[in-house]
């Protein structure tokens, strides 16, 4: 494949094959993580938090967005890339949607947008698919409706999981080519990946959907203290990015650093 399209993704699925998504926004990431082979790189509105420090992904606006995507995109060679719909810049209304999608695939470039919402969102996934927009959407618990849903929780369980099914459902009827799940019971996300011809991509949503995604910062540690249960960490940046900040500043007090071979003669 030299060009990771929307169509692998489904052909994935029929062939139980399960890929991965990484959040990246900037060069050297997507650049090491396309290396990789991941197939999906993903401009998460989660920017808010790792790049821009806010405390949530509410504040994040899409002029703050677009750099980050077009960093990625310019330095993707085969992954498909994905930009998430900031918070405000497509609810109010389908023709909003189409603008602001229109702005992410003109200006940064992006493949596939992603927007939060279920059965509710119909109407702008639809809208964007019947203007060459491929949309991803994403289900379960949606951080930009944190208020709205009270918090931090698992969605779907118990009587809301008829309702979590309609909104999965929904989105694909609307033409959604993939939809993401966030932390919903393992056996609900099961079910809905089963009944969906489009692929899953969970976090927070068990083994059973076709792809996970993760934050790259969460996944690679470079996020301290206590992280949410969904989240795996393969390596600790943070360590290693703090050892050696001391180790240069030691360095430099020593005077062992710079070396003559780092220095340039007369
Ligand atoms: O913004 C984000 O990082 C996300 C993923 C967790 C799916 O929406
Ligand atoms: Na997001």
């Amino acid at each position: 494949i030299r060009r990771v399209r929307t169509h692998h993704l489904q052909q994935w699925k029929e062939q139980g094959h399960k890929w991965v998504m990484l959040t990246t926004y900037d060069q050297y990431t997507a650049a090491t993580f396309d290396e990789a082979g991941v197939p999906v790189l993903f401009i998460g509105d989660s920017a808010a938090n790792n790049v821009f420090g806010y405390a949530s992904s509410l504040p994040v606006t899409v002029d703050e967005l677009l750099p980050l995507v077009k960093a990625v995109t310019r330095t993707a060679r085969r992954a498909l890339v994905v930009a998430d719909l900031p918070f405000g810049s497509y609810q109010r209304s389908p023709e909003q949607a189409y603008d602001t999608a229109v702005r992410f695939m003109k200006e940064g470039e992006a493949h596939v947008v992603k927007l939060e919402g279920g059965a509710e969102m119909a109407p702008q996934i639809e809208l964007l698919t019947k203007g060459a927009v491929p949309v991803m959407a994403h289900i379960g618990f949606t951080p930009q409706s944190e208020h709205a849903l009270g918090g931090y929780r698992v969605q779907g369980r118990g009587d809301a999981a008829s309702r979590l099914m309609e909104d999965a459902l929904a989105v694909q009827e609307a033409g959604a080519s993939s939809v993401v799940m966030e932390m919903v019971p393992a056996p609900i996300a099961a079910e809905i990946t089963e009944r969906l011809h489009i692929p899953t991509i969970g976090i927070g949503a068990g083994p059973s959907c076709d792809a996970q995604v993760l934050v790259w910062q969460d996944m690679l540690g470079l996020r301290t203290g206590k992280a949410p249960r969904f989240v795996k960490r393969y390596a600790d940046l943070h360590g290693i990015i703090l050892g050696a900040a001391q180790e240069f500043a030691a360095d430099v007090a020593s005077g062992t650093f710079p070396a003559p071979e780092h220095s340039f003669d007369a």
